[in-house]
């Protein structure tokens, strides 16, 4: 893979390893990336274009950002075009949506990640995950398969620049937009996360609705320690993708745990955890609920919830014995 390398070059070109161009899943990718290409021009044109009062309310109870529903309708119009998703299920749709009944695949999306951040002008993304579609006399229904069934994963990041970093299940590879050609290129060829790290990120202002676990763990990443590179510097954004971006570059952990508040942690499993656990565990990471393997679980619902910890695999595994030490 040569870096600088366009996507739809390398959607297009069996080079080496890479055997997904041409296939159909490289299509859906170059339906993404059109989808999120048009999505990172309104996001940047920030406030002016869209209020950003909520309209609606969705599955999870959260007020839809009208950048929320713009991008929920992009990428379905999208996914539609390609005729290739049989079930979508969108954070943004309450119920599985049908596209292409005989298409061969199921997809979930997030279709606008950390959208509160929109008034403020701070990073966003959307994130996607796609499994194959069972044979034809299935339909498609909850529940999808298991995380680990996933057959790409995928996530945009609508930063200073817009990228893509996603996997087909060989390694994990970062593109960035070029705004004047619209293009991507191929900017972070096998991206492997650092097995240690010094960020912690988890949103502290919840510290009194953690239990007790959690707050342990929160001390050990405050703890001054030369040899561990403790104390750890915190950064939490409140945009998932972005917070998770860093970690897989320079290593660390992210956090989102069960609280008083979210008693099943916040994140949903089908299209916020799973895809992303995919592509740290393909970077060399690890992600779990505290104790079992992200990709190990099955969404029982659209919208189920989970505790996430994910990034470094070690860090990853010390918390997870430090936030459940009797398991
Ligand atoms: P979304 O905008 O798709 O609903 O996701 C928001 C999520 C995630 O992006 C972020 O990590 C988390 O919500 C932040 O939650 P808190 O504000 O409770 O920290
Ligand atoms: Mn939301
Ligand atoms: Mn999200
Ligand atoms: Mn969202």
């Amino acid at each position: 893979m040569n870096s600088g390398q366009t996507l739809s070059r390398f959607l297009r070109e069996s080079t080496g390893q890479n055997t997904l161009a041409g296939t159909p899943l490289a299509s859906v990718l170059e339906a993404f990336s059109g989808a999120a290409v048009r999505l990172s021009s309104q996001v940047s044109q920030g406030r002016q274009l869209l209020s950003t009062a909520a309209t609606s309310y969705n599955a999870s109870g959260e007020a839809q950002q009208a950048l929320d529903l713009r991008a929920n309708q992009l990428f379905i119009s999208a996914l539609k075009e390609s005729g290739l998703c049989r079930t979508l299920a969108s954070e943004e749709s309450q119920e599985l949506l049908t596209l292409n009944k005989d298409a061969p695949y199921l997809i979930a999306i997030d279709p606008l990640d950390g959208s509160t951040n929109a008034e403020s002008n701070l990073p966003m993304g959307s994130i996607f995950s796609v499994y194959q579609a069972p044979a034809k006399e299935d339909i498609s229904k909850m529940p999808f398969p298991a995380g680990k069934e996933q057959i790409a994963a995928g996530y945009f990041l609508y930063g200073p620049a817009t990228m893509l970093v996603f996997t087909a299940g060989h390694g994990v590879h970062g593109f960035t937009l070029d705004r004047t050609t619209q293009e991507f290129h191929l900017s972070h060829p096998g991206l492997k996360i650092p097995h240690a790290g010094s960020f912690y990120s988890i949103n502290e202002g919840y510290y009194s609705l953690f239990c007790q676990g959690t707050k342990r763990f929160i001390h050990y990443c405050q703890y001054p320690d030369y040899e561990t590179g403790r104390p750890f510097s915190s950064r939490y954004s409140g945009a998932l993708v972005a917070d998770l971006h860093r970690i897989l570059l320079d290593g660390g952990i992210f956090l989102y745990p069960a609280s008083s508040k979210y008693p099943q942690g916040k994140l949903r499993l089908l299209y916020e955890c799973q895809p992303l656990a995919l592509i740290i565990e393909q970077a060399g990471g690890r992600a779990t609920n505290g104790t079992m393997r992200i990709l190990d679980l099955q969404a029982a619902n659209q919208h189920q919830r989970t505790p996430l910890l994910t990034g470094s695999a070690s860090l990853v595994t010390l918390a997870g014995k430090i936030i459940h030490p009797a398991l």
